[in-house]
């Protein structure tokens, strides 16, 4: 099935200059980027993103990441592509994610690890409507 996914490449990830090696990936793994930009996560918009999030110990360090500078955000559509981009993510620290996989190839540790992506249907369709 057709469906959409959401995705932002994380401050580190930006600065680090992987923008294009990580969409690139989506591309040719035959997914379509259709949406995208870059912006500044403010902190209402973390709080809402990371809801779930928000009660635990490590969120105010979480949050103080996600808003530290510009991410990359992006609709990526194509055939099952939610669960072809969280799988492309990897596992969420990067030191158990496997090789080949966006967090395994370029990740260390589990405070920076480059990429967010939506974990089903349903968190894509709030996300997308949360950032764009
Ligand atoms: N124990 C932890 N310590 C520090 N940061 C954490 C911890 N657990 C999660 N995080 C951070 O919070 C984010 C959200 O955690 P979640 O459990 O939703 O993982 P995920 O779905 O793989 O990642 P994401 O939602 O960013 O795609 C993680 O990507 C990571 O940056
Ligand atoms: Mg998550």
């Amino acid at each position: 099935m057709i469906e959409k996914t959401f995705i932002f490449i994380k401050p580190d990830g930006v600065e680090r200059g992987l923008v294009g090696e990580v969409l690139r990936r989506f591309e040719q793994r035959g997914l379509t980027i259709s949406e995208l930009k870059k912006m500044t996560v403010s902190g209402d918009l973390s709080d809402k993103h990371y809801a779930e999030h928000i009660e635990k110990p490590f969120y105010a360090g979480l949050k103080e990441y996600v808003t530290s500078g510009p991410v990359v955000a992006a609709i990526i559509e194509g055939e099952n592509s939610v669960k072809a981009v969280r799988e492309m993510c990897g596992a969420t620290n990067p030191i158990e994610s496997a090789p080949g996989t966006i967090r395994g190839d370029f990740g260390l540790t589990l405070d920076a690890n480059i990429i967010h992506s939506s974990d089903g249907t349903e968190s894509a369709a709030r996300e997308i409507s949360n950032f764009f």
